[in-house]
């Protein structure tokens, strides 16, 4: 077996090299390389169709590349099954939020407790999760369908939480929110990054990704088109051109705000 691959002394929290995924003939995403240290949050944006869904969907092992590896730290999860995935501590909130509308709020939360047999570890995290999710807490009786876009987010990343993850993915957690509701989604998300935990984020806005990530990649038409540092103001206009480039291009008589991701691919 070979050693871990390392940066420095620590081991990648996730290691993606090469990965190409497939749906028949149309190839989604081109060989790309990723790595995330523990406890950094990385964003990727782009347009519709760039292929960050199916990165995601491939890390969680809910897809399988048609070629390329991924590790977690330092093992090799490309073959896995998505819930012994779940289990080694990667944890999803899938694009469109997964809940289950007719289930209760607690039901919905005990499904992210499926792979855990230690109740006393359960009920302390439910108690730590309705402590973070308070509007969480008091709905935990009422169908999840009747609560807002915004709580459905907050009770599907409670749901996320309740495997102890050591690595949280998001796929665009803001989509469809008004700005109040995704700015409590990010308060929530900055607590747990504050806390260490890792975090990979699909994020729809640049300027949101930039606020939010250690690290911004721009994704387009399967391929990481710009990455860069939040932090490194110089590294904000290569994102910002890699992401509205494009779009400039495509559409010259209309200019896109910065709150807005240039709609561009299309999808087949
Ligand atoms: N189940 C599928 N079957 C066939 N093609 C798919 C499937 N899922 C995605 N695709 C295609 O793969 C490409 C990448 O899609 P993906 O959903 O990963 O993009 P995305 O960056 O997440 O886009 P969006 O911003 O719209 O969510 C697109 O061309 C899409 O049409
Ligand atoms: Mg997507």
């Amino acid at each position: 077996m070979s050693a871990p691959h390392i940066l420095g002394s620590a081991v990648f929290a996730i290691e993606i090299s090469s990965l190409q995924i497939a749906y028949g003939r149309l190839t989604a995403v081109h060989g790309i390389d990723i790595a995330l240290t523990p406890g950094e949050a990385l964003c990727i944006v782009g347009p519709n169709g760039a292929g960050k869904s199916s990165t995601l969907l491939a890390i969680a092992g809910a897809i399988r590349p048609r070629q390329g590896d991924i590790s977690f730290f330092g093992t090799s999860i490309v073959r896995r099954q998505p819930e012994d995935i779940c289990r080694m501590g990667l944890s999803m909130v899938p694009e469109g939020r997964g809940i289950f509308p007719a289930l209760t709020v607690r039901e919905n939360l005990m499904l992210g407790t499926f792979n855990r047999a230690d109740r006393s570890g359960i009920a302390d995290d439910l108690a730590m999760t309705l402590d973070r999710f308070p509007i969480i807490a008091e709905r935990m009786h009422s169908p999840a369908g009747k609560l807002s876009g915004g709580e459905q987010q907050q009770l599907a990343i409670a749901r996320a939480l309740m495997c102890r993850p050591r690595i949280l993915l998001l796929d665009e957690p803001s989509l469809g929110l008004a700005p109040m509701m995704t700015d409590r989604v990010y308060e929530a998300l900055a607590g747990l990054k504050a806390e260490g935990l890792t975090l990979l984020v699909v994020e729809q806005s640049l300027s949101r990704a930039l606020a939010f990530g250690d690290r911004v990649l721009v994704m387009r038409e399967g391929v990481i088109q710009a990455q860069g540092s939040s932090r490194q103001p110089e590294d904000h206009a290569s994102l910002e051109a890699a992401y509205f480039g494009f779009h400039e291009r495509q559409n010259s008589h209309e200019r896109s705000d910065a709150h807005e991701r240039p709609a561009t691919a299309e999808r087949s």
